[in-house]
């Protein structure tokens, strides 16, 4: 038997291109007005999976994810021809998870079957809102009426999906957020991303709210809000399992939990991340951003790798514990002290837990409890310090 926490190998496969650029957005995507070589994009990505799988050796690819951007801006060949790239250098394990994520127009949900063809066996749609007025503050190109079109649309083709929703979003009370949220968890079925509108820097949002003309809730609303969430999305068997992810029981997202349980994964194309296992020693790499310079990068040398960096065993505790502490599962005590060469402090954790924001379980585990997830970044810290 695998054990859950160390094992799994995932690959993230990432497409930058979005037809407009959401204005809260600060994901590598970009917008081309001229056409995309797709074929120049495979043959790039296959030289990037080939230079990763001689890098690390032989793996069992349990997960892989298609992010963006908006792979579901690629031709079902272009999803086929990546996975079946894949499965030439790894071998791929008989169940392996295989999502993409999509955007709910109506133009790209006619594609779905043929993702589903290719070997694609999840779909993540970006929904974002149920009411049209936000989805048009938001900049998004479709109606909410076209967003659960798509997701009927996914439910018939995909045996699993799951969409995202942004709450906290300027002007929402926690009323009208828990009527949309009973309304979309309606039309899920295992998993939904629940996220609250982060304002990120260098985005319009950003400068329209320095601006004071994009207001988003204060302290107090957003705390409502946030648990307005829990609290629908348990009653209705949609609990947390991540601070921002909810699902039935096993029904999570496989490839996402490779990031928080800290396990290894590949990054492919513009602008990913990966967490490799080379010889024993765990690198963090990062590939060009700017999706023609990675190419250009690609053909010239093999990958796209900007960044090579091996982490010490301090820098491993760390990232372990603040990708792990966002489980509600949490996180193994004995990895973190494998890890840090030594345990965490006992007098820390006496004191979260004193406060309520921290649990030991019977089984050793350290969890964030939650009243602790509305303050997990100061939990973390405080833990690592
Ligand atoms: C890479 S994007 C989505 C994929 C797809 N392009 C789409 O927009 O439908 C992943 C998700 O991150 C969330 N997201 C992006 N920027 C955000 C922000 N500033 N605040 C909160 N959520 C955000 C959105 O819910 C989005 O669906
Ligand atoms: S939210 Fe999605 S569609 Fe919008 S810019 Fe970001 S990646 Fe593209």
């Amino acid at each position: 038997m695998g054990n859950a926490d160390t094992d799994a190998f995932g690959v993230y496969v990432h497409w930058p291109f979005c037809l407009s650029k959401c204005p809260y957005c600060d994901f590598n995507s970009h917008v081309r007005h001229t056409g995309i070589d797709e074929e120049r994009y495979v043959r790039a990505f296959a030289a990037e999976i080939g230079a990763t799988a001689e890098r690390i050796g032989g793996r069992t690819v349990s997960t892989i994810f298609m992010g963006g951007g908006t792979p579901s801006l690629m031709k079902p060949e272009t999803v086929g021809a990546i996975l079946d790239t894949i499965g030439r250098h790894w071998s791929v394990a008989p169940d392996v998870e295989v999502t993409l994520e999509a955007n709910p127009t109506s133009v790209e949900a006619t594609r779905f079957r043929g993702y589903r063809a290719a070997g694609v066996n999840r779909v993540s749609l970006g929904v974002q809102a149920l009411d049209d007025v936000s989805l048009k503050e938001l900049g998004r190109l479709h109606t909410a009426q076209e967003a659960l079109d798509a997701v009927k649309i996914a439910r018939a083709a995909f045996e699993r999906y799951s969409f995202d929703l942004i709450y906290a979003r300027p002007g929402q009370t926690p009323e009208a957020w828990r009527a949309e949220l009973a309304r979309a968890i309606d039309e899920a079925a295992e998993h939904l991303s629940l996220y609250q509108l982060t304002i990120e820097q260098d985005t319009p949002f950003a400068a329209l709210h320095a601006a004071g003309k994009l207001i988003t809730p204060d302290d107090d609303t957003a705390r409502a809000l946030y648990d307005v969430t829990q609290e629908i999305a348990s009653a209705r068997g949609l609990p947390a399992y991540e601070i921002s992810n909810h699902a039935r029981a096993g029904a999570e997202c496989r490839h996402n939990l490779v990031y928080w349980r800290y396990n290894e994964y590949a990054g492919i194309g513009p602008g990913a991340h990966g967490r490799l296992l080379v010889d024993g020693t765990r690198h963090a790499t990062a590939t060009e951003r700017r999706p023609e310079s990675w190419l250009m990068r690609v053909e010239a040398s093999g990958d796209g790798v900007v960044s090579d960096e091996v982490l010490t065993l301090a820098e491993q505790a760390d990232e372990f514990l603040l990708m792990g502490l966002r489980l509600a599962e949490g996180i193994n005590p004995e990895r973190y002290a494998a890890f840090a060469g030594h345990a965490l402090d006992a007098g820390r954790i006496a004191s979260l837990r004193g406060e309520g924001f921290v649990e030991e379980m019977a089984d050793g585990r350290l969890r964030v409890t939650p009243a602790g997830f509305p303050i997990l970044d100061a939990v973390v810290a405080d833990l690592a310090a």
